[in-house]
């Protein structure tokens, strides 16, 4: 399989073979020779890759005469452990892997543009400049959410792009309810709640020519297991292990949302637009019937929620006026 190519900041094949095989034995203790065979590091080398790890908070034991160890099995992305979960997925194929990274759009945004094929994925296990919607931060605990991204090449329309933020929210509430048992709702185009509070989020951005999409970015945030949010988050924001009182692995997490997104934009691209849009109002009880204001940046009214049009826009009553048609801005629920 293409090894994808090393880029800036990326980890380092080594440290992240490494880390594969420690957390694949986690508890055993490794010799040094056998890290260096497996991972084709040099012998006299083993201890400084090992140091490394350190320095990016894996707690790794043991020490040079008698090998090393992890107490037990951490939760960290390793690229080999995706691919392997991800063995003939479109998804398993191209992973890029940081430990820290601005955002992880940016990041597929270049590769795009590089040419990189469909389905590469970008990951990391923090963000000093994570984006939502809006031009709002997003934070980025590290080690404690999952923050990737896809490129995806399919031909599409470009007013056809946004759907794939709503199929990435299906398979993002189908995967937590598989692994959590939770629940969420879907609220339109892009948000991952519960009970009011904001549980993970997606942001797609695209390069695209009048008529056709070049690429497609699908961004995906989840607050997996964070304990504890900025105080300016507190109110608004929750976490899977917030909302079960459980650690989730987030690898696993990982692999099964991008097993379900493979299936479902299959699905999609196959049957066209009404499979999303059917899908999406059956998951979400937001979509109708929900008192709502809008706030498009040059208008805002409140009006009531009644469904979606055949591209996936959101329809609103307006109070005291017409039927409105959201193309885009911000739906809050008004209580
Ligand atoms: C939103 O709810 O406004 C969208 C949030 C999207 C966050 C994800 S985290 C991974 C990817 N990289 C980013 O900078 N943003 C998206």
């Amino acid at each position: 399989m293409a090894q994808p190519p090393s880029l800036p900041g990326t980890t380092d094949r080594r440290l992240a073979a490494l880390l594969t095989l420690l957390s694949e034995n986690a508890t055993i203790v490794i010799s040094g020779a056998r890290i260096a065979r497996e991972t084709g590091m040099s012998r006299s080398t083993v201890w400084r890759w090992v140091e490394e790890l350190r320095k990016l908070g894996v707690h790794v034991k043991g020490q040079r005469s008698t090998g090393y160890f992890l107490e037990k099995v951490p939760d960290i992305l390793t690229p080999d452990l995706l691919r392997k979960r991800l063995k003939g997925n479109l998804f398993g194929k191209r992973v890029f892997h940081f430990f820290k990274t601005g955002s992880t759009n940016t990041v597929a945004m270049e590769l795009g543009f590089a040419g990189e094929p469909e389905g590469t994925v970008v990951m990391a296990e923090a963000q000093t400049a994570g984006r939502g919607r809006s031009g709002r931060a997003w934070h980025s605990e590290k080690g404690a959410g999952l923050y990737f991204t896809v490129l995806l090449r399919p031909k599409l329309a470009p007013a056809q792009a946004p759907l794939l933020t709503m199929l990435a929210g299906i398979s993002a509430h189908a995967a937590i309810a598989a692994q959590a048992g939770l629940v969420t709702e879907l609220k339109w185009p892009n948000d991952l709640m519960m009970d009011g509070k904001k549980l993970g989020g997606i942001l797609t951005e695209m390069h695209a020519e009048p008529n056709a999409v070049r690429f497609v970015i699908v961004g995906i945030g989840i607050n997996v297991n964070q304990e504890k949010f900025p105080p300016e988050l507190a109110s608004i924001a929750t976490s899977i292990r917030k909302e079960t009182g459980r650690m989730s692995y987030r690898l696993e997490l990982m692999a099964r949302l991008l097993g379900q997104f493979e299936s479902d934009y299959n699905r999609f691209l196959s049957e066209g637009a009404g499979f999303v849009i059917e899908r999406f109002e059956s998951i979400s009880t937001f979509t109708r019937g929900r008192r709502v204001r809008v706030d498009t940046g040059t208008d805002s009214y409140v009006g009531t929620t009644a469904g979606l049009t055949p591209e996936g826009l959101l329809l609103v009553n307006r109070e005291h006026g017409p039927l409105m048609t959201v193309i885009a801005g911000d739906v809050s629920e008004v209580r």
